[in-house]
């Protein structure tokens, strides 16, 4: 197992991460001082890990109260979360029953926002079981919940107090949600650390082939760089804002095609190829660049070629971007591999050319 910390002051918190975490009550006992804990996860997740879990917490005298949701990212909205408070209220939960989170990004975004508004603010615990959710939204507290008219629209920053990630979970994940995570993944490579990309460009085949030590590999070093972040930008006044490499595209597929047609790791990767396309435009990195961001996704097997929208929807979609100051876009965009930067000085022409050029007739 490896151990990592998010240091935020007070509000610091350890990532354990390793095969075989789940069977660990000692490493969320001391956050469940009171015996009592809700937890929250979906209809896919339940029977693979949530009984295994309950069993362990209940010999050690902890009572849990199971709410499951459906499953999807289309039911990542207030309704869903109502359900979750509803469980809350029905079972008398107080400010000290913390809830925990067992599942993916879906779970753990929602779970997140119910802890951090329940009677103002409850303990709150991931247990991320996707890669996605293990390399990125489990660590650095941003939680939430999608509006029909903009993804992740409603939230709030809320850390948790321990993030356990179980990479033997990984092996009931379906391949094209494991692909979903290598996309995220890739992220940090290409923002900011560049012989991880290096490592990436060497051992995707390890990764789809889910092999335990890269995948270990790949999830503790994409936490150290997650960490890193949120621990000198919790809030995304700076840094923290290079995490959204290819979102802003991303998130507009994801929307315009509606939540859940695109996985959220795929419309990353294809908004990524489009952030690379408007930098090379830019001239900041080289067709031969693109070439090489592009055989990487190729080789993860995920979307290199984004779907037509029209570049009128797309621009009416971005323009939903939390990234957006004063009505004015803002990119996160390469000025080489392994160095990201955010810019608002992108020429109206050249977002047209990158719309039209990575929509569908690549
Ligand atoms: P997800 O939560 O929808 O999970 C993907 C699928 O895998 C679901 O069907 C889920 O039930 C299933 N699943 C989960 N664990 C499993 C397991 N071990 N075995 C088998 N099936 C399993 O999707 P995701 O990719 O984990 O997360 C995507 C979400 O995360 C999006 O809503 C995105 O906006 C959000 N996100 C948040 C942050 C953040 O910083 N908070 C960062 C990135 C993404
Ligand atoms: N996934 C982006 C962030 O956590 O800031």
């Amino acid at each position: 197992m490896q151990t990592l910390t998010v240091g935020l002051a007070e509000r610091s918190y350890h990532i354990h991460i390793g095969s075989g975490l789940l069977a660990h009550a000692e490493l969320l006992l001391p956050h469940l001082p009171h015996k009592r804990t809700a937890v929250v996860t979906n209809t896919t997740v339940a029977p693979l890990y949530l009984e295994a879990l309950r069993t362990l917490l209940q010999s050690h005298g902890v009572d849990v109260i199971p709410i499951i949701l459906p499953d999807g990212e289309e039911y990542k909205n207030a309704a869903t979360l109502g359900l979750i408070y509803d469980a809350l209220l029905t079972h008398r939960c107080e400010r000290n029953t913390p809830l925990i989170a067992l599942g993916g990004g879906v779970i753990g975004d929602m779970t997140g926002y119910a802890a951090a508004t329940f009677l103002r603010g409850v303990p709150f615990i991931q247990i991320p079981t996707t890669l996605l959710s293990q390399v990125d939204s489990s660590v650095g507290g941003k939680t939430g919940i999608n509006h029909p008219l903009g993804k992740n629209m409603i939230g709030a920053f809320y850390q948790p107090q321990v993030v356990l990630a179980d990479i033997a979970t990984l092996n009931t994940l379906p391949d094209n949600e494991l692909r979903a995570g290598i996309a995220e993944v890739i992220k940090y490579g290409l923002i900011r650390d560049l012989p991880f990309l290096e490592w990436l460009e060497q051992n995707m085949e390890k990764l789809l082939a889910r092999d335990t030590e890269a995948l270990q590999y790949a999830v503790t070093r994409s936490c150290q760089n997650k960490a890193e972040v949120v621990g000198v930008d919790e809030r995304e006044s700076g840094e923290r804002a290079l995490l959204n490499l290819g979102h802003t595209f991303g998130h507009a597929i994801e929307n315009g095609m509606g939540y859940g047609v695109w996985l959220h790791g795929e419309g990353v990767a294809a908004g990524t190829i489009m952030a690379a396309d408007l930098s090379q435009r830019l001239g900041w990195i080289s067709t031969e660049d693109v070439m090489r961001i592009r055989r990487l996704f190729e080789r993860a097997q995920l979307p290199v070629v984004a779907p037509v929208l029209g570049v009128e929807k797309y621009l009416q979609l971005m323009g939903l971007d939390k990234k957006v100051v004063g009505g004015k876009m803002r990119f996160v965009l390469l000025e080489s591999i392994g160095h990201a930067v955010v810019t608002g000085d992108v020429p109206q022409g050249l977002l047209h050319q990158t719309l039209e050029a990575c929509c569908g007739n690549a």
